[in-house]
């Protein structure tokens, strides 16, 4: 079974995801962290992060790779701290743009999601990546609450600069980030993990006992 969750920056995503995945005994795949560890490859190769061929072309050449623990690799290196950076925030937009770039990513995306039972989190799961996924989620919350999720994660960082971040962010990725039709959408504003993963689990339940 593939669980997609998608939605945008800040709605919950990872966190959801993860438990879910845990408490599931299934894999988890962050599609996210694969877009952030090429574009911390490029910046590292000084490519050009403006021309998507050279871009699609490096993501080829080095795919993303994830251990047990989930740690992130690419071109032999571990990104798993790295990648988090807000320099990479700012730029992951810029790269995932590129048709080359999701062309190599989603086709690596496709094999890690027949390998069997996962949960998988993007921005073009339920729509793209795995269109025939058994449950679809698409995660929203109210963007002051994504903002102060983000500023949690990064307290250096100042309210402001975080909340034009993410308002930049979305604008960039939102021609990928449109719920798939069939998906169930979850306002996590006012929720606790616990409580969106419960719901989910509960759709699963669903799910499995309509096509049993
Ligand atoms: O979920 P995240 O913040 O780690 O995602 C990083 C970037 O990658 C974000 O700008 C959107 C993009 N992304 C995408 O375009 N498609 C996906 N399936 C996952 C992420």
């Amino acid at each position: 079974m593939i669980v997609a969750i998608d939605g945008p920056a800040g709605a919950g995503k990872s966190t959801v995801a993860r438990k879910l995945a845990e408490r599931l005994g299934f894999r988890y795949l962050d599609t996210g962290a694969m877009y952030r560890a090429l574009t911390w490859l490029a910046i590292r190769e000084a490519l050009p992060l403006a021309e998507g061929e050279p871009l699609g072309e490096l993501a080829r050449k080095n795919p993303v790779t994830f251990d047990e623990a989930g740690r992130v690799f690419i071109g032999g290196c571990d990104v798993t701290s790295a990648i988090r950076q807000s320099r990479i925030d700012r730029m992951v937009p810029v790269v995932a743009r590129h048709h080359d770039v999701r062309e190599v990513m989603r086709e690596r995306q496709r094999e890690l999601a027949a390998q069997g039972n996962a949960v998988i989190e993007g921005r073009d799961i339920g729509t793209v990546v795995a269109p025939g996924a058994e449950v679809k989620v698409y995660l929203q919350a109210d963007p002051a609450i994504r903002a102060s999720r983000r500023q949690a994660e990064w307290p250096d960082i100042g309210a402001d600069a975080l909340a034009t971040d993410l308002r930049s962010r979305d604008e960039s990725d939102s021609v990928r980030m449109q719920p798939a039709e069939d998906a169930e959408l979850i306002d996590t504003t006012d929720l606790e993990v616990e409580d969106v993963v419960t719901r989910i689990e509960e759709l699963i339940r669903a799910r499995s006992l309509a096509t049993s």
